[in-house]
C-alpha cells in the first residue's frame, strides 16, 4: 500500500473544519510506514478530562479511563503497540461532543465513544483505515 508520503488515499473532502485549514481533499496515511520522522503510524488521543465546575461537559465522568484501557487492551492483542499509539488525553475541544477520541496524522475526532465502540475504531480505521463514519465528529454542523 501507498504511504502518505506516496500519496495516501483519499477518502472525502473537509469543506469546513474549526480553525479553516483543512479545506480540500481528506487523506489517510497507511503502511508500510517509510518516513524516519514519525514515531507512530497512528496516534490515539483518549479525553479523561474532568472538570471541578459543571459548567461544560467532560469525557472523563462519562467514561473515566475506561476507553483508555480498552484501546490498549485491542490494540495490544493484535500487535499493534509498535505502530500505533493509544494515550489520555486532556481536554481536545470537543467536550460537547464527548467521550471523544482524536485520530493524527489523519485528524479524525470521533465522538460519543462508548467502550463498546472501541473494537469498531480499532479494526476499521487503525487497522483498515476506514474511518467510522457514525461516529466521526463534524464540526461544521
Ligand atoms: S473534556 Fe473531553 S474534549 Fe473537552
Amino acid at each position: 500500500m501507498q504511504s502518505l508520503a506516496e500519496g495516501g488515499v483519499k477518502i472525502g473532502y473537509i469543506s469546513h473544519s474549526m480553525s479553516g485549514f483543512h479545506q480540500g481533499p481528506l487523506y489517510l496515511s497507511h503502511g508500510p510506514f517509510r518516513s524516519g520522522y514519525m514515531r507512530f503510524e497512528k496516534h490515539v488521543f483518549i479525553c479523561i478530562n474532568q472538570r471541578e465546575t459543571g459548567d461544560r461537559p467532560s469525557c472523563g465522568e462519562q467514561t473515566g479511563m475506561e476507553l483508555v484501557r480498552e484501546f490498549k487492551r485491542l490494540t495490544r492483542e493484535r500487535n499493534l503497540k509498535t505502530r500505533i499509539r493509544c494515550q489520555r488525553a486532556g481536554c481536545l475541544d470537543a467536550c460537547d461532543f464527548g467521550p471523544s477520541v482524536a485520530v493524527y496524522p489523519d485528524g479524525i475526532f470521533y465522538g460519543g465513544v462508548k467502550p463498546a465502540d472501541v473494537e469498531e475504531i480499532v479494526e476499521q480505521h487503525l487497522v483498515q483505515n476506514r474511518p467510522v463514519e457514525r461516529l466521526m465528529i463534524d464540526f461544521g454542523k
